[in-house]
């Protein structure tokens, strides 16, 4: 891979340990396969979301016969459907934004893989999966223009605050070639009667759905279509992840463990199903199976902005 200083945008030759800056003399180390541009830290994300990510790919034939409804159903699975319906051979250089402990299912195609993200920890394991990984922000990305067949990320675009996106998609639209494809699968907001409902509490929301894991930048999903097209990306195609009704198992537990929720039914139905399936995965299974087509049909037929969450795939505008 190339790699430019973000600094003074100058070509970068590679050391032993460093990158270096040939124009301004800047030097940025390389620790455990990480190149470093960060002077310190990220105190919320350093060492946060360090998993590495592998596609479950069911070996037996039950399995793969299931395949379809599960897809309907987990978010990782809508991302490796999202990648597996877009990318192919000719995407020989993929960009993965956010992208913690790295995805191995981006490997796939025999591309070369770049990392960006903010946690050390994390690009420590994604350094073992991709052959080149930045921990730098997305808003100053190492990469020259016009570099990228196609960008991905899961479960980044909704962590970017709003005073820094327009920064991010800049950089996205930047180091991305012309025609190139952008697949994100992102957390948004929504007008459901799930998100409806916890707002009632102002101090509940900010605290559950948004600080809990740094949704600070979630919009609603026609918001969020609306800034790619804003920022010169065309949409090629959405796919609705979720309606509140069937949220996905430890969800609950997870932000709803509360007093404010368990005035309302539903939370609490969700809260004690929970419950009864944690730690029991063949339940979780069935639970997976029995919703994954009820939750893919009403996530298709709901209005856009009442849905949780998009998988979409956008095209850079020449
Ligand atoms: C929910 S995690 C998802 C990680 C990974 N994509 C995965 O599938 O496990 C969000 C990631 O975005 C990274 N992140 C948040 N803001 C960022 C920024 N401005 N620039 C680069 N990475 C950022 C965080 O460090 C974190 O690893
Ligand atoms: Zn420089």
């Amino acid at each position: 891979m190339e790699l430019v200083c973000p600094t003074c945008c100058g070509a970068m030759r590679s050391e032993s340990d460093a990158w270096l800056c040939e124009p301004c003399a800047r030097r940025y180390p390389v620790r455990d396969g990480v190149a470093c541009f960060l002077e310190d830290a990220d105190p919320f994300y350093e060492g946060m979301f360090t998993g590495t990510r592998h596609a479950e790919r069911p070996e037996t034939f039950p399995g793969r016969l299931l395949l379809p409804f599960r897809i309907a159903w987990s978010l990782d699975m809508h991302y490796t459907a999202l990648l597996r319906r877009h990318l192919s051979a000719r995407h020989r250089r993929i960009l993965d934004l956010g992208c913690g402990g790295g995805n191995g299912e981006l490997l796939r195609y025999g591309a070369e893989v770049a990392g960006a993200d903010l946690s050390f920890a994390s690009l420590r394991n994604a350094a073992t999966v991709y052959s080149c990984v930045a921990q730098t922000s997305a808003s100053r990305l190492p990469f020259p223009d016009d570099y990228f067949d196609a960008l991905a990320s899961f479960n980044f675009l909704g962590h970017v605050a709003p005073d820094e996106k327009e920064a991010v998609y800049a950089e996205m639209r930047r180091v991305l070639k012309p025609g190139g494809l952008a697949l994100h699968n992102m957390e948004t907001s929504s007008e459901g009667a799930l998100f409806r409902y916890v707002r009632r509490d102002p101090e509940f929301y900010q605290r559950q759905m948004i600080d809990l894991d740094g949704h600070v930048g979630i919009e609603l999903p026609s918001r969020a279509l609306q800034r790619f097209r804003d920022e010169g990306f065309d949409v090629v195609n959405v796919r609705r992840d979720h309606v509140w009704y069937f949220f996905p198992y430890g969800q609950a537990k997870k932000r709803f463990d509360d007093d404010f929720s368990r005035r309302n039914l539903w939370l609490r139905l969700l809260l004690q199903l929970d419950h009864a399936i944690e730690n029991r995965p063949r339940l979780q299974k069935a639970w997976d199976l029995v919703m994954g087509v009820p939750s893919s049909l009403f996530a298709a037929l709901a209005p856009l902005d009442r849905t949780i969450g998009l998988s979409v795939a956008l095209r850079k505008r020449n």
